[in-house]
């Protein structure tokens, strides 16, 4: 949700920074600019309407020269997508550049006494005010960091902020609260990001700030202070792990794409999750007066996933909740232990559940793909999947990992609560390690088919994804694929929930998905199949997603996608699998911006 990138140095930096930004575009991409201080008494700002490539075009943002500068791709939050409305943003005299993630929630009231005091505004963001308070207090104080800290006691909400000066041209200031920010410590120079992506290229080490906390770089040093006390804190140099290739799209059209086919490997990876770590979380549930599984969007639907393998295998009923609901709904105490799942470990929603959760005494454990995320810090027990970066804003390997993991975890409480044996448990384990093997095998022979019916069926404007059991978050995240890398609307509905009401819609113009178990399932099998033919019987067009076991009645389906039998523990996968390459190729062929889709950002930062 917007991407920051600043950049101190002994050279010229303006390609870095502009590479900055358009390796954190997914993070927002409506717009982006630049603010460099090439050390002649001014800041030049260059900023436009469109994605890092065309405003460089544009604006010439990489010809531009400076030694110190900031940048921004924007997502927008307030105020609409145009020029005026691009970060950065100066001061009246352009004596202050800042960029800023998050939302200043006091801002109108800001904006307002600062009009009042004859600061002029250009923009409708709430960002804007940072400048304006920064010279107000430099007016005062004379002190540029004073200054900053003075502007930040201001600010209500969240931020992270990079912002430059005219009268310290070889700093750049910094601060962070809840929107996450940190720095690269290089040879030649020093960074800022809201991620490693904004600097991956040049360092691998880096500080990350946390909550109330501002830094103030240059380019041989930098100082993390304390907002309350500015006084000097003790920061760690984390070594990041992930490296610039493992970014890249590697010969992949898409980073979608080529995200579906690491699924093999971000498998064995969660496999290979150290035990400890998923016995440590089973035996806290197990503890537990109460468990919920949260997440939001794709994480709630991983989380719901959770659920039925939690039932299933732990033979544990955990509630799962939506994280933007979890304050509505939720009971917590001491003895209350939340499970949170989120790819970014940033995710706004997601954090507000846990702050909350935490301050009334509760335990969170977490699984997080982003090392060094605010959730994966702030969680008392915590696993790193090991997904490896996912660009793409839409997720698929992080999602399919922390399936792998939930699972992993649900039967280890299973044994621990002694419904399954240690031996059936690794038998289950072996069944999930077969997987990437067989997810090959899927992605290879399966792709052609799936291709041919996403251009057959791309001009359907509605469809219904229907599972029961453990394949209705299936159908759910497979839906929301769909909707969100097509813009085509799908459903995810129970199948026996469809003869309560939605069968009415039933017409041969009707279009819908189904997900049937392997026939060893064999209870949840038929009752699928039972709702297949009420669609059937009503005309409708199904596309079966079903497994390779004899004398399935393919007659039912009006098309088919026959996957390799598998057993239960491992089946679900493949089907998600292939949903997910329906949904691209359908978004392919209605020609979407697949890697970046309308109105979506990658870490959902704000409320
Ligand atoms: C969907 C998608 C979003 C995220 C959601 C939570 O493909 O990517 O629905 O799953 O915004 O994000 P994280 O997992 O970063 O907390």
């Amino acid at each position: 949700m917007c991407g920051i990138s600043g950049i101190i140095s002994t050279k010229n930096i303006s390609k870095r920074l502009v590479n900055g930004i358009r390796n954190l575009e997914y993070r927002g991409y409506d717009s982006c600019g630049v603010a460099l201080s090439n050390g002649k008494g001014n800041i030049a700002v260059k900023k436009n309407i469109g994605v890092v490539d065309e405003v460089d075009k544009m604006e010439g943002l990489s010809m531009m020269r400076g030694k110190v500068g900031i940048a921004h791709t924007r997502w927008a939050t307030h105020g609409t997508v145009s020029q005026d409305n691009t970060h950065p943003h100066l001061s009246c005299k352009g004596d202050f550049a800042c960029v800023h993630n998050g939302i200043i929630s006091n801002y109108r009231s800001l904006k307002e006494s600062l009009q009042k005091e004859g600061h002029k505004f250009l923009s409708e963001t709430d960002t804007e005010v940072i400048p304006h308070l920064l010279e107000k207090y430099y007016a005062k104080t004379k002190d540029v960091e004073k200054a900053f800290v003075e502007a930040l006691e201001q600010l209500d909400g969240t931020y992270a902020i990079a912002m430059i000066s005219l009268y310290e041209l070889d700093k750049i200031y910094c601060a962070k609260f809840e929107s996450p920010l940190i720095l690269g410590i290089g040879e030649d120079a020093n960074y800022i990001g809201s991620d490693f992506n904004a600097f991956i290229e040049y360092t691998k080490n880096s500080v990350i700030l946390d909550s109330g906390e501002y830094a103030i770089v240059t380019s041989g040093s930098y100082t993390v202070k304390d907002m309350l006390r500015m006084e000097p804190v003790e920061k760690e140099t984390l070594k990041i792990s992930w490296d610039a290739e493992m970014s890249k799209k590697g010969g992949y059209p898409h980073y979608m794409l080529k995200e579906i086919y690491e699924q093999p490997q971000a498998i064995v990876n969660a496999m290979g999750i150290d035990s400890h770590k998923i016995r440590e979380i089973a035996e806290a549930a197990s503890k537990s007066g109460q468990t919920y599984l949260l997440g939001v969007g794709t994480t709630f639907y991983v989380a719901k996933y959770g659920q039925y393998a939690f039932s299933n295998f732990g033979k544990r009923f955990f509630p799962c909740i939506s994280s933007d609901e979890f304050l509505n709904l939720a009971e917590i105490d001491e003895n209350t232990l939340l499970i949170a799942l989120s790819q970014s470990g940033e995710t706004y929603d997601t954090l507000n559940a846990i702050r909350f959760a935490k301050k009334e005494g509760a335990k969170v454990a977490a699984v997080v793909n982003v090392i060094g995320s605010t959730l994966s810090r702030t969680a008392d027990y915590s696993i790193l999947q090991g997904s490896g970066p996912e660009i793409c804003v839409i997720s698929t390997k992080a999602a399919i990992s922390q399936m792998v993991i939930l699972t992993r975890i649900a039967m280890e409480l299973g044994v621990i609560q002694g419904k399954i044996s240690e031996l059936e448990k690794n038998e289950l384990e072996r069944h999930i390690l077969e997987l990437p093997d067989t997810i090959q095998k899927v992605l290879n022979e399966n792709s052609g088919i799936l291709n041919t019916l996403a251009l057959r069926y791309s001009k359907i404007k509605n469809w219904l994804y229907l599972g029961r059991g453990i394949y209705y978050p299936v159908a759910l995240e497979s839906a929301l694929k769909m909707k969100e890398v097509a813009y085509v609307h799908a459903e995810g509905m129970p199948a026996g929930f469809l003869k309560h009401g939605t069968i009415a819609m039933i017409d041969p113009e009707h279009y819908a998905v189904a997900f049937v178990p392997p026939k060893e399932c064999e209870e949840l099998y038929n009752l699928t199949m039972g709702s297949i033919e009420e669609i059937k019987a009503r005309k409708g067009f199904v596309l079966g997603f079903y497994f390779n076991d004899t004398d399935v009645n393919g007659d039912l389906f009006d098309e088919k996608i026959v996957l390799p039998s598998m057993h239960p523990v491992a089946a679900p996968f493949l089907q998600l699998i292939a949903a997910q390459l329906f949904a691209y190729f359908t978004a392919i062929a209605l020609k979407r911006n697949v890697d970046k889709p309308r109105s979506l950002a990658k870490s959902v930062t704000v409320a």
